[in-house]
């Protein structure tokens, strides 16, 4: 297959099913060569028996791509070390780590467990830094011994990172830090040819097809079917392309057939009273920096 991503190999992680196997799919239809990832479990990350995997493996090569499944918890030094390994067993070279692999363990914060919270941190949040680590390391030791890379990592935020979602706070928190972390990776990387930019994506997966129904439904016949997770696919296709030179660092959301660059934090109304604020006379200038400043936007689930 020839396209924009002709000749380069991508890891794909939570590839099995959802928005990871639409990206599969896309990276392999646009010629890249694809690691499958997927641990087949439970929406809650539960074990499951079933291995999506190599499913997405048998779709891709019956388009007449090239894919090799792999079993491994990307939250694990072995599962993550083992993506890279088996990326340059079976195609010799990697390009393109796609971090999306993920579960929800949704509760309202007073009901929330550590366990909850720990499960919720442990995939997200350490299963975007092993990979974007142990890949990083092999991109390092590409760059120098003089084959600078033109590496390319998309992590997975969710609006819920952004604004806040009621009820998801374990996950808000990990999808937050997963623009930290992109943001740092982004910084630390580009000397070696490595670029590192999230998405903020929303599609019909079984993560979303109950809880949103409404929002998430399919069109009646013919129209367009806004919320597909192959709609994602495409920016995320072109992020881990050769062809996004000299973007990097940046948050994009995706939904449907829209694509919006996030703008983050920066310092709106400030005051400066070059000597320490009482309490008091703190208090007072930030109301009045407050009055002077935008409304945030509202957290998901309230209005
Ligand atoms: N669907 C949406 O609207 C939406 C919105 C915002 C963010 N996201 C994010 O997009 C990503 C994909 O979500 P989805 O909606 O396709 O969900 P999904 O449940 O359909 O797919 C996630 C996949 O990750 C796999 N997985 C879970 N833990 C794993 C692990 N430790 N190692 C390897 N694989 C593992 C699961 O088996 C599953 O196949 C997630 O990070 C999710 O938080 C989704």
């Amino acid at each position: 297959m020839t396209g924009i991503c002709s000749g380069r190999v991508a890891v794909v992680t939570g590839a099995g099913r959802g928005l990871g196997r639409a990206h599969a799919l896309a990276l392999a239809a646009e010629g890249a060569k694809v690691v499958v990832n997927d641990l087949g479990v439970g929406l809650d990350g539960a074990a499951e028996t079933d291995g999506p995997a190599q499913r997405v493996v048998d779709e891709i090569r019956a388009l007449g791509g090239e894919a090799v499944a792999h079993g491994g918890d990307i939250a694990t030094t072995d599962g993550a070390a083992s993506l890279v390994t088996t990326a340059l067993e079976a195609f010799g070279r990697l390009d393109t780590l796609v971090n999306n692999a993920g579960f929800l363990r949704d509760r309202m914060l007073v009901n929330l467990d550590e366990d909850d919270w720990d499960a919720v941190m442990r995939v997200h949040l350490k299963g975007h830094f092993l990979p974007l680590k142990h890949a990083a390391e092999h991109w390092r030791a590409e760059a120098k011994g003089g084959r600078t890379p033109q590496a390319r990592v998309v992590t997975t935020s969710s609006g819920a990172g952004l604004l806040g979602s009621v009820g998801q706070g374990n996950y808000s928190a990990a999808k937050a830090g997963i623009i930290g972390l992109t943001l740092v990776a982004a910084a630390e990387m580009g000397r070696y040819g490595i670029q590192v930019n999230a998405i903020a994506p929303a599609a019909r997966t079984r993560m979303t097809e109950h809880t949103f129904a409404e929002t998430m439904a399919a069109p009646g016949e013919g129209g367009f079917d806004a919320m597909a997770p192959e709609n994602v696919s495409p920016l995320v296709v072109w992020l881990g392309s050769a062809a996004s030179t000299g973007v990097t660092g940046r948050v994009f959301e995706v939904e449907g057939g829209r694509i919006t660059v996030m703008e983050g934090w920066r310092p709106g109304p400030t005051a400066d009273k070059g000597a320490r604020w009482s309490p008091a006379e703190a208090g007072g200038a930030a109301l009045g920096l407050l009055a002077a400043s935008e409304t945030p936007r509202p957290v998901y689930g309230t209005r």
